[in-house]
C-alpha cells in the first residue's frame, strides 16, 4: 500500500511500490490528464509536481512518491484558470495539446519560483518536447503568465467552462 496525497487528497494505492507513478494516477486514480509519451523520461508528457517541484511521473515509482503532495493538471485548477493556462489559451500556444498538460506542469513550477523569468531560464526549465513546434509561443505564453502572476498588464483572459466529470 502507498500513501501519498493527490491533488490535495489523500489517496492510497494498492498497487506493486515499483509502477510509475504515471500509471497509478492514469490507470487507478483516472487522472488522464497526465500524459505517456516516451516512458523513458525524454519527452515531458507526463510531468506533475511533486512537493512543488516538476518531475516526470514515469520514471517515479509509487515507492518513491510515499508520503509525497502531487498535484496533476486536474489539480492546478478546477476551471483552467490558472494564469499558464489563461497564457496558453490567450496565445495560441497550444495545437494538437497532447503535450499541454505536461507543458503547463513545468511552466506552473518554474513561475512559482520566478514569476519573470527570461526567454533562456523558460527554455531550460521546459524541457519537455512538443512534436507541433509550439515553442516560440510557449515562451510568449509562459511570458504572459508571469504577467498575470506579478498582476500586470492587460489582466487574465476570462476562465474556461469548468471540466466536465466523467
Ligand atoms: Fe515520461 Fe515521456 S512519458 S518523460
Ligand atoms: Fe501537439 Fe505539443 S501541441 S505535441
Amino acid at each position: 500500500m502507498s500513501r501519498l496525497t493527490v491533488n490535495g487528497q489523500p489517496v492510497q494505492f494498492s498497487m506493486d511500490p515499483a509502477t510509475p507513478l504515471l500509471w497509478a494516477l492514469r490507470d487507478a486514480a483516472n487522472l488522464t490528464g497526465t500524459k505517456y509519451g516516451c516512458g523513458v523520461g525524454d519527452c515531458g508528457a507526463c510531468m506533475v509536481l511533486v512537493d512543488g517541484q516538476a518531475l516526470r511521473s514515469c520514471l517515479i515509482t509509487l515507492a518513491e512518491a510515499e508520503g509525497r503532495f502531487v498535484t496533476t493538471i486536474e489539480g492546478l485548477s478546477r476551471d483552467r484558470s490558472h494564469p499558464v493556462q489563461q497564457a496558453m489559451v490567450a496565445e495560441q500556444a497550444i495545437q494538437c495539446g497532447f503535450c499541454t498538460p505536461g507543458i503547463v506542469m513545468s511552466a506552473a513550477a518554474l513561475l512559482q519560483r520566478n514569476a519573470a523569468p527570461e526567454e533562456a531560464e523558460i527554455k531550460a526549465a521546459i524541457p519537455n518536447l512538443c512534436r507541433c513546434g509550439v515553442y516560440p509561443r510557449l515562451v510568449r505564453a509562459v511570458q504572459q503568465a508571469g504577467r498575470i502572476m506579478r498582476g500586470e498588464g492587460a489582466g487574465p483572459v476570462p476562465a474556461l467552462p469548468p471540466v466536465a466529470e466523467n
